[in-house]
């Protein structure tokens, strides 16, 4: 065994060249997707107000936006919209009209390489709130299904390159799929929300989305923050109903989860570095708290070293500017 003083572990910790040349993980903006807020109307960049730096745009303004992601080397985005009506079924999710789908229309059309993914969920478009149909007391998943099937067929006739389902309902991959390969889309991949725990860190998200449930919380869908194992089942069940890319969200309470799902399988991992993780570092970065920049970089890196190939975040493009600037 070499140990001290022939092994010297702080000979590899010289200099920078030779700090980069072993440096195990690397994070670059070719990691990342930036998610955006869509809505109606016209001439509106409405910040978030817990989420300083993101906007609720109308379609007018997504294309300077979707251009800024694209020049600064971002593969994608991930968009949500905010519909015109809610109603029980939350109908506009599928509209061929809705915004989403008029979202991606003008996305690919200007910018076709850029990769538009779309959450597939119907919480955003209910009067209740809720991710599926509400039926008594029980949120109904197998109904549920069929209308994650036609809001996952109407975003992908209008043009999208991947596919998110994230309502944790059993078998929303399945009916996905299935939709996708009986309407001739079976080139479109899934990345599915596998292991979506229920998260006091969506806070900001359902204020930014109008999306919180009305009545009741999301905990007979999405997962226990305190299960691990059943994680690994909840992302092996969506991998045998066909998911190209399984999501683990969130992403930084979340760490071991993304590594044990590393190990054990092999398919692209996201992990969703979710909005209240955003607003934590934007709060105490605006007191002057923290440094963002370093802070940032040093948490999307722990997230690539605990295994996951894609990081969805909020600080995308502050990330990939702040990535350039060091090259
Ligand atoms: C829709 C959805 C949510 C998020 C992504 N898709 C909210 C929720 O489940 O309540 C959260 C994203 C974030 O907090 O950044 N189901």
């Amino acid at each position: 065994m070499v140990a001290f003083p022939a092994m010297r572990l702080r000979r590899l910790r010289e200099g920078e060249p030779l700090r980069t040349l072993i440096r195990e993980t690397k994070l670059s903006a070719t990691d990342l997707i930036y998610p955006i807020f869509v809505t109606h109307g016209r001439d509106l960049r409405e910040p978030v107000a817990p989420m300083p730096g993101i906007y609720h745009l109308s379609l007018d303004h997504l294309l300077a936006e979707v251009t800024e992601v694209a020049d600064l080397g971002i593969p994608g985005v991930l968009l949500f919209g905010l519909p015109a009506h809610k109603d029980p079924l939350g109908s506009e999710a599928y509209d061929e009209h809705g915004i989403i789908q008029e979202a991606i229309r003008v996305i690919k059309q200007a910018i076709p390489n850029l990769l538009v993914i779309t959450d597939v969920c119907l919480c955003q478009y209910t009067d209740h709130g809720h991710c599926g149909i509400v039926d008594g007391d029980r949120i109904n998943n197998d109904a549920t299904l069929e209308l994650y099937a036609q809001t996952a067929l109407s975003h992908a006739e209008a043009g999208a390159d991947v596919i998110a389902p994230s309502g944790m309902m059993d078998g929303q991959v399945r009916a996905v799929r299935t939709a996708l390969d009986e309407h001739d889309f079976k080139h479109i991949p899934i990345m599915a929300y596998a292991a979506k725990h229920a998260s006091a860190f969506y806070g900001p998200f359902r204020i930014a989305a109008d999306s919180a449930p009305q009545y009741g919380d999301r905990r007979s869908y999405q997962m226990d923050p305190a299960n691990g194992r059943m994680a690994l089942r909840e992302i092996q069940a969506d991998i045998d109903e066909g998911a190209d890319i399984v999501m683990i969200k969130p992403a930084l309470a979340y760490l071991d989860v993304i590594a044990r799902a590393r190990d054990r399988f092999d398919h692209p991992i996201a992990a969703y570095n979710v909005s209240g993780e955003y607003s934590l570092i934007k709060a105490a970065a605006a007191n002057e708290w923290i440094n963002e920049e370093e802070v940032t970089l040093e948490l999307l890196t722990g997230i690539r070293r605990a295994g996951a190939d894609i990081v969805i975040t909020y600080h995308a493009k502050d990330a990939a500017r702040w990535l350039m600037d060091r090259t």
